[in-house]
């Protein structure tokens, strides 16, 4: 039994289960596309009232930073700090291009990547040739979204077809060790518990990626029945890590601290394996509940 091969697996599963979940956050609700220009300095004009909302909110801590912040002291040229409708631009030395991420209001808009805007050698924003208005660089905002769409996609189903095939191999793994009595030992007791955590981590997994992820309007409401899947889902994570030590700790215990001991008692291992990670998990969840109410007052 290849533990370590397994482990490893799981490990590239979860990192790229996480790569999903970052990339699918935007997936959804890409459908309801939004017909946007480029930003304007007029009265946001957007049909949208969610977007319209959070643009002006954004304009209102711009011009509380572009008060806030000391005046320009360096020397030479430089362009006026600007809010251009969509962002706020600081103060920048002439011949500089300034970047930051791309905000995040439209659905097809990669909060992970860079808008750009050029401060020209005179001291002025960059003008676009073609409407001789100042002008900040998107293009990159968007250009991209719908490969990695494609990519995140694909991912999602490697993802949930991967977990499938890792339940159907840990179901007959155990059928094995149930059905061959001749196997059952300390060890192999180790290894049915550390099988079904992972069994039961996928299957959560699984629930997660199909009811909650393509649903963020469900995350927005959040109901007790997606507190309750990720509370388990993340006990049953817990629980698969906390089994990994339970087996290492074993094979430790009887190769370095009692090399003639026959039987090790295995009711710490239990507590160990299924306890802790509840332990932990209740507290997360107490602490969140917490600190919501908490802001809320
Ligand atoms: C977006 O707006 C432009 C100009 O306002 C208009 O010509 C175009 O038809 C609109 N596109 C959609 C999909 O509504
Ligand atoms: C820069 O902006 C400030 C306030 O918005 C203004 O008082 C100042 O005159 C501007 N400077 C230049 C060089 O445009
Ligand atoms: C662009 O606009 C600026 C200021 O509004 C003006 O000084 C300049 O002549 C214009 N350039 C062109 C090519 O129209
Ligand atoms: C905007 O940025 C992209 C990527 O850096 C660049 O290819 C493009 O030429 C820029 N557009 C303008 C008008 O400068």
């Amino acid at each position: 039994m290849s533990l370590q091969e397994d482990s490893t697996m799981k490990k590239t599963t979860h990192s790229c289960f996480l790569l999903i979940i970052l990339l699918i956050r935007m997936v959804p609700s890409l459908s309801s596309t939004v017909n946007y220009t480029d930003p304007t300095l007029e009265p946001v004009v957007t049909e949208n009232s969610v977007i319209r909302q959070k643009i002006i909110d954004s304009q209102f801590k711009c011009y509380e930073r572009m008060n806030r912040a000391p005046p320009y002291k360096k020397k030479g040229l430089f362009c006026n700090r600007t809010w251009d409708g969509w962002l706020c631009w600081d103060d920048t030395p002439a011949g500089r291009i300034t970047a930051q991420n791309c905000p995040d209001y439209f659905p097809d808009f990669d909060p992970t990547e860079r808008a750009s805007k050029y401060c020209d050698e005179t001291g002025n924003w960059f003008r676009h040739p073609e409407s001789n208005r100042t002008w900040s660089n998107y293009t990159l905002c968007n250009s991209f979204t719908s490969e990695k769409l494609k990519m995140a996609f694909i991912l999602y189903y490697m993802a949930i077809v991967g977990h499938a095939l890792s339940i159907t191999s840990l179901l007959i793994s155990l059928a094995i060790f149930f059905y061959f009595k001749s196997l059952s030992c300390q060890r192999i007791t180790l290894h049915k518990n550390l099988f079904f955590s992972y069994v039961l981590n996928s299957v959560f997994t699984i629930a997660h990626l199909i009811a909650v992820v393509p649903n963020p309007g469900l995350v927005k409401r959040d109901p007790a029945s997606c507190k309750v899947l990720q509370f388990f889902h993340q006990y049953m994570l817990g629980c698969n890590y906390f089994w990994m030590l339970c087996e290492g700790i074993y094979l430790h215990t009887l190769i370095v601290v009692a090399v003639f001991a026959e039987e090790q008692r295995l009711h710490w291992y239990y507590l160990l394996g299924w306890g802790m990670s509840l332990v932990i998990s209740v507290v997360t969840v107490v602490s969140d509940q917490f600190f919501q109410v908490f802001e809320y007052l």
